[in-house]
Order: structure tokens, then C-alpha cells, then sequence
């Protein structure tokens, strides 16, 4: 029997196909603090976590039962992944599931922050009716630059051209050809991208080169007025640095929906008044969810089937070594090869 540990939520399409598998024994538990997570990981097959779940090195170290980590999402960015490979373990994510959600939300908050819809709510909800507080900026005409031009930057770069928006890029990866074809003006330079700017968006995954990709600096070199949106990952825009531009008037506003620390525990950044904000929500639609949730679970039992499989091709090995009788198609005394590659035929 392979035991799923599942700590963050999934879908019930995903649930439903692990659950329908037999030889799965799936365990959920929510809530858990590291040292519980290191706890249920002893004796577990796999994990199936979200962002919620931070995977360190600690928690990895020495888990023996464990074959495979998979994310229902994009970002690896809270698994230990030198960790995970020094413990022979699978780290697997479902990278387009989200896409779509991800890029709507992107362009709810973009919208919404352009027109103060946020505060205007609030106004509303408490019996007011002011017309003149919440004056907002239409989109069609403006500049967006959008930095990291991956799943998620291509599709917000596409919704900005129906709008009418002029899109720039910045991505070390995307061929020039390939901008011009979608009607995005190319940038090599973080530096000179920012300076042409009304509007500034994230989608680039965290590493130590995109941590803190817009700080203090390259915020001061954007036009006065700019306003910035993050549906990526808290840390790629520096929080303090910011909340600076913002106090200062620089940046007329930020929509955010991550944070360094999810829930945030430094309030100073959320709660400015030019700071519209949402609980990591990106990819928080019905669709996202299923298709990340079924998607997580199928591949999650691919990996369980190899893995019983190379031990089934393990044993009948050295079953067959003791009695010295075993020879594969081409004559060799080693049948590992010709058995990996049905292996591999029958899994598809
Ligand atoms: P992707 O891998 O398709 O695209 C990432 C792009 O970033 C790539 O084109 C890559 O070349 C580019 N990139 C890498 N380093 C860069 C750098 N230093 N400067 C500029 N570009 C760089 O990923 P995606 O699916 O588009 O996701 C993008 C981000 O969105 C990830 O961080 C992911 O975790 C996050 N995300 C957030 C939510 C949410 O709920 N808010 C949902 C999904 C994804
Ligand atoms: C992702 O990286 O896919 C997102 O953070 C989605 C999520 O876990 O909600």
C-alpha cells in the first residue's frame, strides 16, 4: 500500500482519482507545524502540497519512506530542492494548470487598482455615496511592462494588447521574434524597462537573482505615478523598498497578491491605503484547482507505479541471478535494460 500525505487543499477531482486508485491510502491533515510535517513524512510514499507547505532541508533530511514530492502549482520555491534531490526524491509540479486564473486575477487587480474599486467597496458598504474620492486611470494608452514573459506574462501581455495597452518585456529567454509576432516591445535591461513604464508587472519565479528585482533603486527610476502589481511572488519586489516609493508618492499604487510572509506578519506594506491586496489567490478559480488537483494526483501516481515497478524489475533480477538462468532479448546476462524499456513502453 503507498500512503499519500496531502497537507494543503486539493481538488476533489484530484482527491477522487487518488482515492479511486487501488494500493493508495491517502492521508490528509491540514494545519500541521514543521515538526508534524517531519512526523507523517516517515511514513509516507509522497506528499501533494501547495504554498501553504514549506518542504526545508531539515524536514527532508533522513526520510527514507519518501519517493516524491509533488506541487498542485507552479512555484518550487518552498520545497528544499538540493535537499529533496540528496534524498533521491522527486520534486513534480503541474505547470499550466494555473495559467489562465492566474493571468485574469493579475488583470482583476490591475483593473481594480486603476479604479479604486477596493476603496470605493468599502466606501459603499458603509452608506456612503462619494463620487469624488476615487477618481481612477483608464488603461487603454498606457505603457505596462511586463517582466518575465513565461505562461503566465505572455497571457497578461496578451489581455494588456486587447485593452489597447502598449506592452513591453523583459525575459533573458524570449527570442525578438517571437515579441514581435505578439506585439510586445523587447527590453535586455531591467534598467532601462522600468524608466518607460505606467504600469509594472511581476511573473517571474523567486530565485536569488530575481529576489528583489525592483527595489529601492530601479523603483526611484520609474516615471512618478507608476503603479505596480505582484501575483507572482512575495520578495521579487522588495516590501520595504515599496512601501517607501508608495508613503513618498512615487508609486501611486500597488496591487499584491504574495508576500514574503503569507499571512504577512510586517503590516506596514498591506495596509497603506494605495495598497490594494488579496490572500494568494491567483490561482484560486474552480478550473485552476481541478485541473491542478487531477493533474498533481495522475502524475503523483505515475511516479508510484515506476517506483513499484523498478522494485518488482529489482527483485525478478535477483531472483533469476540466483537461479543463473535469465538472458534478455539480445543475449546479454543483464536484462535491466530490455525490462526498463517495457517498463517505459507500458507507462507511456
Ligand atoms: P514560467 O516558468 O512559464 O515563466 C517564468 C518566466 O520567467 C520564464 O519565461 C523565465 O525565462 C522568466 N525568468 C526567469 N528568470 C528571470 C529573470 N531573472 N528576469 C526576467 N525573467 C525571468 O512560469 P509561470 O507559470 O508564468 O509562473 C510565473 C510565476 O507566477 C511563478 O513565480 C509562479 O510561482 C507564480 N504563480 C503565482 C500564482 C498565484 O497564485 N499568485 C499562480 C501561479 C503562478
Ligand atoms: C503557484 O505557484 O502555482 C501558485 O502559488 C498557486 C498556489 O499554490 O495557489
Amino acid at each position: 500500500m503507498h500512503r499519500v500525505l496531502i497537507t494543503d487543499s486539493l481538488s476533489k477531482a484530484g482527491l477522487k482519482v487518488l482515492e479511486q486508485t487501488p494500493g493508495i491510502e491517502v492521508v490528509i491533515r491540514s494545519g500541521l507545524t514543521p515538526q508534524q510535517v517531519r512526523e507523517e513524512l516517515k511514513s509516507v510514499d509522497a506528499i501533494i502540497i501547495r504554498s501553504g507547505t514549506t518542504l526545508t532541508a531539515e524536514l527532508l533530511e533522513g526520510q527514507d519512506r519518501l519517493k516524491c514530492i509533488a506541487r498542485a502549482g507552479v512555484g518550487v520555491d518552498n520545497i528544499n530542492l538540493e535537499a529533496a534531490t540528496r534524498a533521491g526524491v522527486l520534486v513534480m509540479n503541474t505547470p499550466s494548470g494555473n495559467t489562465i486564473s492566474t493571468a485574469e486575477h493579475t488583470f482583476a487587480m490591475m483593473l481594480a487598482l486603476s479604479r479604486n474599486i477596493g476603496p470605493a467597496h468599502a466606501s459603499m458598504k458603509a452608506g456612503k455615496w462619494d463620487r469624488k474620492s476615487f477618481q481612477g486611470t483608464q488603461l487603454a494608452g498606457k505603457t505596462l511592462a511586463v517582466l518575465g514573459l513565461g505562461r503566465i506574462g505572455l497571457s497578461v501581455a496578451a489581455r494588456a494588447r486587447a485593452f489597447e495597452m502598449n506592452v513591453l518585456g523583459y525575459d533573458p529567454l524570449i527570442s525578438e521574434e517571437k515579441c514581435k509576432e505578439l506585439g510586445i516591445q523587447l527590453f535586455r535591461d531591467v534598467d532601462e524597462i522600468v524608466t518607460r513604464c505606467d504600469y509594472l508587472t511581476v511573473h517571474t519565479p523567486l530565485t536569488d537573482e530575481t529576489r528583489g528585482i525592483i527595489n529601492a533603486d530601479r523603483l526611484a527610476k520609474m516615471k512618478k505615478g507608476v503603479r505596480i502589481i505582484n501575483c507572482a511572488r512575495g520578495g521579487i519586489i522588495d516590501e520595504q523598498d515599496l512601501a517607501t516609493a508608495i508613503e513618498s508618492g512615487h508609486v501611486a499604487g500597488a496591487a499584491l497578491d504574495v508576500f514574503v510572509d503569507e499571512p504577512p506578519t510586517d503590516r506596514r506594506l498591506v495596509d497603506l491605503p494605495k495598497v490594494l491586496a488579496t490572500p494568494h489567490l491567483g490561482a484560486s478559480t474552480d478550473e485552476a484547482q481541478e485541473k491542478a488537483g487531477i493533474a498533481v494526483a495522475e502524475a503523483e501516481l505515475r511516479k508510484l507505479q515506476f517506483t513499484n515497478a523498478m522494485a518488482n524489475i529489482d527483485q525478478a533480477i535477483s531472483l533469476n541471478n540466483t537461479n543463473a538462468s535469465f538472458h534478455n532479448t539480445k543475449g546479454s546476462s543483464n536484462p535491466k535494460p530490455t525490462l526498463l524499456l517495457l517498463l517505459v513502453q507500458q507507462l507511456g
